[in-house]
């Protein structure tokens, strides 16, 4: 059997992130998650992570990282995590504490060590990863792939234009996508409808496991927000979206683009302008062309097949 693809997350806990996790850690080799401002405080989304680990029994080095945005104030906790960033279930307290190491040089050093190894997922603000660039720009070509949940190719849910991982931070998404590293965007347009149901909610509750039991519960809370904040069905997993590629190459489809991030709009700041025209080599000076492309962009999803290998994987926890 091939060797489990080496994954890190940079994470803001949140039900979603959660998920990715958990599906990290039975499926792929998770070799750190590094915690960042985002759905609440990166103190919160911290001890979060390490209350999942706890659930679950796992064992990962955790790494704190930035509490702000490298540009502006952090913008208010998102509602939809609840108050402690992961509302709906009593988790664990930890039992481990984070490890010493800055998120930062977790990031740089775990690269380093893993060259043309290691894929980064950022699924939430990407301020960490921006930063880790900033200190070290060889990271670009250490890097196996960044898996991005950020950004969307249509519409966006913090605003109409921005989803919330790239407007909660817009410079360092900016600097990511400009990094010259191979990026997979797994956008907004596409984990917005691929979630939990109440079936599978109902299924991972009648298990009578405690991982999914929990997590049942968690994605009762999220669900009913979702519900009532886009009249949606599901919840959506965004974050695991970006993680199951590396399980299940073939459950998005994608096209090669241009992204690139509005950093100045009034309406649009925040949203990540992706180039779908058909623009051929030597068309019309006029046709302005966005640049070569820097990404791999999620189109589509096979909700239904990739939303099960999600439950079945958390079923697999005891
Ligand atoms: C993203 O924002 C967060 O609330 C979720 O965890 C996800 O990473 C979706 O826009
Ligand atoms: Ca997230």
């Amino acid at each position: 059997m091939a060797d489990k693809t080496k994954i890190l997350i940079d994470c803001d806990p949140g039900h979603d992130d959660a998920v990715a996790i958990l599906f990290a850690a039975r499926q792929l080799d998770l070799l750190a998650i590094t915690t960042v401002h985002g759905n609440n405080t990166v103190e919160n989304t911290t001890r979060n992570a390490l209350s999942v680990l706890a659930l679950a029994g796992l064992d990962v080095p955790v790494a704190q990282g930035l509490a702000d945005p490298l540009a502006m104030a952090r913008i208010s906790v998102a509602a939809m995590h609840g108050k402690s960033g992961l509302d709906g279930a009593t988790l664990p307290e930890p039992v481990r504490k984070p490890i010493a190491a800055h998120a930062i040089d977790v990031i740089i050093e775990t690269a380093s060590k893993h060259r043309g190894e290691l894929v980064v997922a950022l699924v939430g603000p990407q301020t960490n990863f921006a930063a880790a660039l900033a200190r070290e720009p060889k990271l670009a070509q250490w890097v196996r792939e960044i898996t991005i949940m950020g950004g969307s190719a249509t519409l966006g849910n913090v605003t109409p234009a921005a989803e919330f991982n790239v407007y909660a931070d817009p410079e360092a998404a900016a600097a990511v996508f400009a990094c010259g590293a191979p990026i997979r965007m797994v956008g907004y347009n596409v984990t917005r409808l691929t979630g939990f149901d109440q079936g599978d909610i109902d299924r991972m509750k009648a298990s009578g496991k405690r991982v999914a039991g929990t997590i049942a519960d968690l994605m009762g809370f999220y669900l009913e927000r979702q519900r009532r904040t886009f009249g949606l069905t599901v919840a959506p997993m965004h974050d695991v979206c970006a993680v199951v590629p590396y399980v299940a190459p073939d459950f998005i489809r994608y096209v090669e683009t241009t992204v690139q991030v509005e950093l100045a709009g009034t309406l649009t700041r925040g949203m990540t302008v992706c180039d779908m025209r058909t623009v051929r080599p030597g068309a019309r000076s006029d046709v302005k062309v966005a640049g070569t492309p820097n990404a791999r962009v999620a189109l589509e999803s096979q909700n239904r097949p990739l939303i099960d290998l999600v439950v079945d994987t958390l079923l697999t926890y005891s």
